[in-house]
């Protein structure tokens, strides 16, 4: 079978395509074959080994697994023996984490793993599209905050794969949503629900007069020292990106301050929480409450272009690669 591998970490050149053996599922796993992946912004992480704290989880010198890729929709193709779950033909979307292996034609999982069944009304594309930015948006909107229907919400990236589900989930929960994107992205985010847009590109949130109950930066892009001024007395200001001035705001500042600042590394939390974000984000889809947004879509022979787009940092949604 065709599958991606790596023997180092560095740019999207390391990323070669080989052939190799296609797996055997044990006795119970499943053997699932790949219709379609996603390029986020954690493969590509992994693939650079930066920031290097992450090698800790990832391999020192060169990354632990060969294959990389944590997101998937595809068809359950084999069982093994012990599987009660799952059965051969049925649709399902997986998040493979730290084992990685979703750049491939097939994969073997654990039936006990993060595997659930894919709605029948979307595509392999949009159903592992939704994977990374659904479930990290879901997690920091309802662990984080309580979101009420009358608090007023700001998404900064709102156009990025975090903010594109970030801006649904919060009009779901009701809040007035504000989508901080460029002027290029307006009209996405609009027709994703969001009450007003903020171009990034022309206006400095900072010096405006407007206040929210939530500030949500998806892409670590705002200040909070700054954006503090926009919080209201009891607000909360959510990054999913950890820098040194937010690890020491949490811990010497946040215990003394109204205003809250929060981080969560959401795809380290135990298994049953991120799987139960996933059933949720997939009932949504199901339901059509969620709207996977789709920039573009690479072959497994692009896969060096797909990770050069995504590195660019400017993917409106999701970038996702699909197998032959
Ligand atoms: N902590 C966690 O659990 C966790 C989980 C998943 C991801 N993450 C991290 O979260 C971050 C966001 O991930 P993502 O996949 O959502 O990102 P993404 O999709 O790559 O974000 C791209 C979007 O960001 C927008 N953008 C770029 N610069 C901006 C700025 N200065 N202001 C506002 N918007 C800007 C771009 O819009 P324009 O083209 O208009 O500039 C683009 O649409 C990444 O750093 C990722 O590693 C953390």
């Amino acid at each position: 079978m065709k599958s991606i591998i790596v023997n180092a970490y560095g740019g999207p050149e390391v990323l070669e395509v080989k052939n190799i053996e296609k797996p055997t599922p044990k006795s119970n796993e499943v053997l699932i074959k790949i219709e379609a992946s996603a390029v986020t912004r954690a493969s590509t992480m992994m693939r650079t080994g930066t920031p290097y704290f992450g090698r800790l989880f990832t391999g020192i010198s060169k990354p632990k697994v060969k294959t990389p890729g944590t997101d998937l929709a595809g068809i359950i193709e084999a069982i093994g023996s012990d599987v009660t779950q799952f059965q051969v033909g049925e649709k399902v979307i997986a998040a493979t984490d730290l084992k990685c292996g979703a750049y491939a034609e097939y994969i073997c999982m654990a039936e006990s793993e993060m595997i659930v069944h894919q709605p029948e009304n979307v595509s392999p594309e949009e159903a592992t599209g939704i994977v990374d930015g659904g479930s990290t948006a879901i997690a920091f909107l309802t662990e984080q905050v309580t979101i009420n229907p009358v608090d007023k919400v700001l998404i900064n990236g709102a156009s990025g794969s975090i903010g594109t589900a970030a801006i649904q989930l919060a009009k779901e929960f009701g809040a007035e949503v504000t989508a901080v994107c460029s002027g290029k992205n307006a009209s996405l985010v609009k027709e994703l629900g969001a009450d007003r847009v903020f171009d990034y590109t022309k206006n400095d949130l900072e010096k405006s007069s407007l206040q929210f109950d939530v500030i949500f930066d998806t892409v670590g892009k705002l200040s909070f020292r700054k954006a503090k001024r926009n919080l209201n007395d009891k607000g909360v200001f959510l990054t999913p990106v950890m820098e040194f001035p937010t690890l020491m705001h949490m811990l010497f500042v946040n215990p003394f301050s109204k205003k809250k600042l929060k981080f969560a590394a959401t795809g380290l939390r135990k298994q049953d929480q991120r799987m139960r974000d996933l059933i949720k984000i997939t009932d949504m889809l199901a339901d059509n409450k969620l709207k996977t947004v789709i920039d573009k879509v690479y072959s497994l022979d692009q896969i060096q272009d797909a990770h050069k787009y995504v590195d660019a940092g400017h993917k409106a949604g999701n970038v996702i690669v699909k197998m032959a």
